[in-house]
């Protein structure tokens, strides 16, 4: 009887491996837009499908099923999507039983509607379903349409190993929660993602680990909001700081990152724990989205411009050489020309080393879609934004300037994009460096960089001994 179960073990047999796979070698090409989560989700979903005995392919000219795994988050993403599904009639007509899915937060956000507004959609599965995905599409080929948009409270995909796509094999992204419960009242991602919900943080510690077994030295952690991290099991609680003490700790070697938080929940404890250890990225990404208070309190977010410029103190006094990141909004709904200046004030007094900015977009069944106008014309949104890239070019470069004839320790990513010859990687502040190749090193490595000149958008050095 114990042999029979030591056996069992030794293989890893499961009911599962005992039945037909219903992939039974079948080519699965995958398709990605939006954030992180979704690169994330999609490493997911070809794992779970893997298991079933799919074949993950990067040429969509063989694929059996093709996967969308779409974005919501600005009209612009959707449009974007819908353009790509059109193109994707010629390979329905130029393989037969083709089956095309459409995942994510699209597909969450539109439900049926997707399958009666493109003819080629056979799929349809929100976030939270993607272990249902082999009998969606096993529904799917036998001529149904498989749909399920059910969110759930609990799945974290926790204990599934996403199959890494990643190409450098240096950093990679690990998801410690899903979901988000701030209602910022422009925003889509409370409705596609569901409730927010924390990861075991075995099952985070271990992949991380694995991770660094394989080589990996920078891992970042994912979350909308990742400050809020929180397990409670067996009267023992783990909040995101002693999260980060423990991945900090898997080994001195691996650099851990984070994104993103949100500034109300920025903790000292956090700062105290990343000051600790110097593995821990100076790099901290603090979404301000407006510098006016009046946009604030519309936009929900919980906190004024002082409260947020606290936090910036905080983070300046605990980790004097940490780098300062943000999103911003222009032309949010009833935004003025005062409260545009006030971004922009914010943006100077913080001084951010770099930011994504964008332009605001109604998203149907948000909270400003439902009590507020979108009334700052076009044009408009468009000058604000180009007055807010502008701005942030200028601090970007005077950002870069201040590196100039420093050293840096700088974590190897690989060949540099514009030349074979040169290398690139990433200061702790993630700021990207470009330098000299030189022989015996690689990527993964870490080397001395100093500084020699730069752009608005990258640093240029070379190595030195340490
Ligand atoms: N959870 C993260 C943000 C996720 S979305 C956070 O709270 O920081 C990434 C960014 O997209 C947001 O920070 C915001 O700046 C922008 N964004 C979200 N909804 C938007 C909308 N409707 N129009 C324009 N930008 C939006
Ligand atoms: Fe959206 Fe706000 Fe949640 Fe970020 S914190 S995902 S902006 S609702
Ligand atoms: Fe887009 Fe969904 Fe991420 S809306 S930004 S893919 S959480």
């Amino acid at each position: 009887m114990t042999d029979t179960k030591k056996e069992t073990e030794n293989h890893r047999l499961s009911v599962a491996d005992l039945r037909p796979l219903t992939g039974a070698g079948k080519k699965l090409y995958v398709e990605t837009y939006g954030c992180q989560m979704n690169v994330g989700d999609s490493e997911i979903l070809i794992a779970i499908m893997q298991r079933e005995g799919y074949r993950y392919t990067e040429d969509i000219a063989q694929a059996d099923v093709i996967l969308v795994n779409t974005c919501s988050i600005r009209d612009n993403a959707e449009q974007r999507i819908w353009g790509r599904l059109r193109e994707f009639h010629r390979y329905k007509k130029a393989r037969k039983g083709l089956i095309v899915g459409i995942v994510g937060c699209m597909a969450e956000r539109l439900r049926e509607e997707l399958l009666e507004r493109e003819s080629i959609v056979d799929i349809v599965a929100g976030p939270d379903s993607y272990r249902d995905m082999p009998r969606l599409v096993a529904l799917a080929a036998s001529g149904a349409h498989g749909v399920n948009v059910q969110l759930s409270e609990e799945e974290t995909y926790g204990e599934i190993r996403p199959v890494r796509l990643d190409k450098n094999g240096v950093s990679a992204f690990v998801a410690i929660m899903r979901g988000c419960n701030n209602f910022c009242s422009y925003c889509v991602v409370p409705y596609t993602r569901g409730r927010e919900r924390s990861r075991d943080p075995q099952t985070i510690l271990r992949e991380v680990t694995e991770l660094f077994e394989a080589g990996y030295r920078e891992v970042t952690l994912l979350g909308q909001n990742v400050n809020s991290y929180r397990w409670e099991h067996d009267g023992q609680t783990v909040t995101f700081p002693d999260l980060m003490e423990r991945v900090a700790a898997v080994s001195p070697l691996l650099r851990v990152r984070f994104a993103t938080s949100h500034p109300k929940d920025l903790s000292d404890r956090l700062l105290e724990v990343m000051a600790a250890r110097p593995n821990i990225c100076r790099a901290i990404h603090l979404p301000a989205q407006s510098g006016s208070d009046r946009l604030l309190k519309a936009m929900n977010r919980k906190y004024t411009r002082e409260w947020y410029l606290g936090r910036v103190a905080a983070i300046r006094h605990a980790l004097p050489d940490c780098a300062i990141t943000t999103d911003l909004i222009a032309g949010f709904c009833g935004e003025t020309e005062e409260d545009h200046a006030q971004t922009l004030s914010l943006m100077r007094e913080v001084g951010y080393d770099s930011a994504y900015m964008f332009k605001y977009s109604m998203r149907p069944g948000t909270q400003a879609d439902r009590h507020m106008t979108d009334d700052v014309p076009e044009e408009e949104k468009v000058r604000r934004l180009n007055e807010i890239i502008a701005l942030q070019n200028d601090l970007s470069l005077a950002s870069n300037r201040r590196d100039v004839g420093k050293r840096f320790e700088v974590l190897v990513e690989g060949p540099s994009r514009r030349s074979g010859e040169q290398l690139c990687g990433r200061t702790s502040q993630n700021k990207m460096v470009v330098f000299d190749a030189r022989e015996g090193i690689a990527a993964g490595d870490y080397v001395t960089v100093r500084i020699t000149d730069c752009t608005s958008a990258t640093l240029l050095g070379e190595v030195v001994a340490e």
